[in-house]
């Protein structure tokens, strides 16, 4: 779908996940022009562009329709670029990238002036990563410069973890995708804050609290931002783009923060509410608590075993999208209302 100011047609490349050089040196040149591109990374895909090209990161926020006060994630080819993106990295920026890079770590530092204001909302700092993928390494590397990157959804829409939901979201506003599949980790980076003392995550993501203090012994653990009941606003504001309601897919969602046979009663009591009352529902689960709503008319989808935290976060954005759209919005023939999210529904 065409609009004004965006690109007509959305180019698809498809790449295998080990790379492609003539994929990827095609998407390469269009980040060069100052284009966009959006990458497969290990976390989720992200919507590129040139980070020192001030015109280019203007395209990223009129793409996404993405606030300028939400800050973009820099991402490098190797950690020795890190000097270009930021000022005075210390020791500990050193040993954590050694330690946790190419991988789901962003590290907030001190923006270097090649970066422009527009890709840290203005501010003193930048986040800053290398991603655990070969394509996106290579589409980096080939431009020859830092690529911002945010999550290649339109703003509050739920991130995408396939070129598919890509292009559900974003066809015909970006100039290529580079489709190398679905991605590994599913979930987004650890934002980790190291211009304070002690350091503080700022997002919860791939890399685990408990990883991170394997190295960082005074850690900070994410603030998390309770809703005040009956209002959408969050108690606090913990970091740029932490809304309770960024990842809100259109549906209520409700999360239940429970396990075992009370839990899952509790589920089926609700969704027979919501049905009684001509609702559509779905839920996910994991493997081995889907049988219990069975034959109750909820969609289900099945996020893999409930200990493999790995796999559940792998599905759980697809999972969440895909009742989203294909069942219940479908299935509510464009009559779905679109009410404000309970909660986020992040791991
Ligand atoms: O896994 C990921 O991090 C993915 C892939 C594409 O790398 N990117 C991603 O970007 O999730 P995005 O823009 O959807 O989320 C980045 C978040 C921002 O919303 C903000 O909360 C935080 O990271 N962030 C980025 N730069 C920051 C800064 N300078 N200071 C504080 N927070 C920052
Ligand atoms: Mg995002």
């Amino acid at each position: 779908m065409a609009e004004e100011g965006f690109p007509v047609t959305t180019l698809v490349l498809p790449v295998t996940a080990g790379g492609d050089p003539a994929a990827v040196e095609q998407a390469a040149r269009l980040v060069r022009a100052g284009r966009l591109v959006a990458f497969p990374t290990e976390t989720v895909y992200g919507l590129g562009a040139d980070a020192t090209n001030t015109d280019a990161v203007e395209r990223i926020f009129a793409a996404k329709q993405r606030p300028h006060s939400d800050p973009l994630i820099v991402h490098l080819a190797a950690a020795a670029a890190l000097p270009s993106v930021v000022q005075g990295a210390p020791p500990l920026a050193w040993a954590l990238a050694e330690r946790f890079w190419p991988g789901p770590l962003t590290l907030v530092l001190r923006r270097a002036e090649g970066i422009p204001p527009v890709v840290a909302a203005g501010g003193p700092t930048v986040g800053v990563r290398v991603p655990d993928h070969v394509v996106a390494r290579e589409l980096i590397a080939r431009a020859g410069v830092p690529i911002a990157a945010p999550s290649a959804n339109r703003f509050m829409h739920t991130s995408p973890t396939t070129a598919q939901h890509v292009l559900a979201d974003l066809d015909g506003r970006v100039d290529c995708v580079l489709d190398a599949g679905p991605c590994s980790v599913g979930v987004e980076s650890t934002v980790l804050d190291l211009t304070r003392d002690p350091p503080h995550i700022l997002r919860p993501g791939g890399v685990t609290f408990e990883a991170l203090r394997a190295l960082v012994p005074n850690v900070e653990a994410p603030t998390r931002s309770t809703p005040a009941s009956g209002s959408d606003a969050p108690a606090i504001m913990p970091a740029p783009g932490q809304l309770e309601r960024h990842y809100a897919p259109r549906a209520r969602v409700v999360v239940f923060d429970a396990q075992g046979p009370a839990a899952l009663a509790a589920i089926a009591r609700e969704a027979e509410r919501y049905l009684a009352r001509g609702e559509r529902v779905g839920a996910l689960l994991p493997d081995e608590e889907a049988a219990a709503l069975a034959g109750t008319g909820v969609h289900i989808q099945t996020l893999g075993p409930g200990k493999d935290l790995a796999e559940v976060s792998r599905r759980l954005y697809a999972a969440l999208r895909a009742l989203d759209w294909d069942r219940l919005r479908r299935a509510a023939g464009g009559s779905l209302r679109s009410v404000a999210a309970e909660d986020d529904a992040q791991p």
